[in-house]
C-alpha cells in the first residue's frame, strides 16, 4: 500500500490542460497537497495562457519553458529540466495526461526516480506506430503504476498487454468533465456574425499537415466543402507554419487564430458538422451529439465510432463529400454517450488516489 500525500502533475500541451483541470479541482476539494509543473511544450497565449485562465487552473509551481523542437530534443529537454524538480519535490505519485511528448518524458523521469506514475487516459491504442502519440501511449502505459482508463476498450488493450487488473481503473473520460462544467458558459457566447449552418474544422496531425501533397489534398477538399457550407477554421500554429512554408493557402478558406477553450466549445456545440484530425474533438462531438468527420484512417478512440457520432473518412474526398451530403440532408450518424462520460471522472480519480 502506497501512502499518497503529495501529488505532482505534469502538463505541457493544450489537451493536457483540459484533462488536468478537473483532477486538480477534485484533489483540491479533498485537501490533498499538489504541485503543478508546466513543461512549456505549448507556450503561446492562445495555446496555453488562455486555457489556464478559462479552465481556472492555478499558476504552475514550475514552468520548464522547453518550447518547440524535434521529438527527441523536446522529450530530452523535458526530462533534463523535470528531473531536478522531481528530486526537489519528492512526490508520492506523478500524474501524467494523454499522449503528448510531455507525458512520456515525465513518465520516464519519474519511473527512473522510483516515483509512482499515474496515467490519465490510459489504454488508448490506434495500433498505428507511425503516429508519435501511439509511441507515447505505449511507453507511458508500460511505465505507469496506476492506469486510469476512459472506456472499456482501454482496459481490454491493457489487459492484452499484460498489465495487472488491479492497476487498471475504468474512471471515464476526464475531458468530458471540463466540457460539462463549461458548456453553460459556452452557451452564453454571442452568436452574432455566426452563420446559421457551418462546418468547424481543425487540423494538426503531422501525417496530414507536414507533407505538401497531403496538406494540399485536404485544403482542396475543404475548398470543395466550402461550396456547400460555411467553414470556420481556427488554425493550429504547426498547420499555419506549413501552409506558409508550402505556399498553398486557398483564397476560399479564412484562417483564424487558435481559439480559447470556451469559445471553441461554443462553436463545437453549434456546428452542423466538425471536420477534424484531433483525438479529443472526436470525443467532445460524441458527447455533444454533433456529427464528426475525422480525417484519419484509424482512431485510438474507437468508442466514438461504435457508440458516438464519429465517422472516419481518412483522405477519401468522395467519402467526405458523401458523409457531408448525408448530414446536410438531415440524416447524420446518430450516437449516444459512452458510459461514465458524465462529468464526474475527476472525482472518481481523486477518490481512488485518496484511498491509496
Ligand atoms: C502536440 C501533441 C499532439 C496534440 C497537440 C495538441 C505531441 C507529440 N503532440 O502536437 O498529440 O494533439 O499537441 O495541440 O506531443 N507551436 C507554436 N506555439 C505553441 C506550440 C507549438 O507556435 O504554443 C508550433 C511550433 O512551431 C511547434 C509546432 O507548433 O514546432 C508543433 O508543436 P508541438 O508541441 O511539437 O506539437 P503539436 O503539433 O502541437
Amino acid at each position: 500500500m502506497v501512502c499518497v500525500n503529495h501529488i505532482l502533475h505534469v502538463v505541457g500541451a493544450r489537451p493536457n490542460f483540459v484533462k488536468a483541470a478537473p483532477v486538480l479541482r477534485a484533489l483540491r476539494q479533498r485537501g490533498m497537497r499538489q504541485t503543478l509543473v508546466h513543461t512549456g511544450q505549448h507556450y503561446d497565449r492562445d495555446m496555453s495562457d488562455l486555457f489556464f485562465t478559462q479552465l481556472e487552473i492555478p499558476e504552475p509551481d514550475f514552468n520548464l519553458a522547453v518550447g518547440s523542437g524535434s521529438h527527441a530534443a523536446q522529450t530530452a529537454q523535458i526530462m533534463l529540466r523535470l528531473e531536478p524538480v522531481v528530486l526537489e519535490c519528492q512526490p508520492d505519485i506523478t500524474l501524467v495526461y494523454g499522449d503528448v511528448n510531455s507525458t512520456v518524458a515525465a513518465a520516464l523521469v519519474c519511473s527512473k526516480l522510483l516515483v509512482r506514475v499515474g496515467h490519465i487516459e490510459a489504454g488508448l491504442r490506434s495500433f498505428d506506430r507511425t503516429m508519435p502519440e501511439e509511441i507515447n501511449r505505449i511507453v507511458t502505459d508500460r511505465l505507469s503504476d496506476v492506469l486510469f482508463t476512459p472506456s472499456a476498450d482501454g482496459d481490454t488493450n491493457l489487459l492484452g498487454e499484460g498489465v495487472a487488473r488491479e492497476r487498471i481503473h475504468l474512471v471515464g473520460n476526464v475531458m468530458i468533465d471540463s466540457l460539462v462544467q463549461f458548456l453553460p458558459a459556452a452557451r452564453t457566447c454571442s452568436t452574432s456574425g455566426l452563420p446559421e449552418r457551418f462546418a468547424l474544422v481543425t487540423l494538426h496531425r503531422p501525417a496530414n499537415v507536414d507533407h505538401f501533397e497531403n496538406l494540399r489534398g485536404i485544403l482542396d477538399s475543404l475548398t470543395k466543402v466550402s461550396q456547400e457550407l460555411d467553414i470556420i477554421f481556427p488554425v493550429h500554429p504547426r498547420t499555419r507554419q506549413r501552409i506558409t512554408e508550402f505556399g498553398i493557402h486557398s483564397q476560399n478558406l479564412r484562417l483564424l487564430d487558435p481559439m480559447p477553450y470556451i469559445e471553441f466549445l461554443a462553436l463545437q456545440s453549434r456546428a452542423t458538422v466538425v471536420i477534424t484530425d484531433s483525438g479529443g474533438i472526436q470525443e467532445e462531438t460524441t458527447y455533444l451529439g454533433v456529427p464528426c468527420l475525422t480525417l484519419r484512417t484509424n482512431t485510438e478512440r474507437p468508442i466514438t465510432v461504435t457508440v458516438g457520432t464519429n465517422v472516419l473518412v481518412g483522405d477519401d474526398r468522395a467519402r467526405l463529400m458523401a458523409e457531408l451530403g448525408k448530414i446536410l440532408e438531415g440524416n447524420p450518424k446518430k450516437g449516444t454517450t459512452p458510459p461514465l462520460w458524465d462529468g464526474r471522472t475527476g472525482n472518481r480519480i481523486a477518490d481512488i488516489l485518496q484511498r491509496m
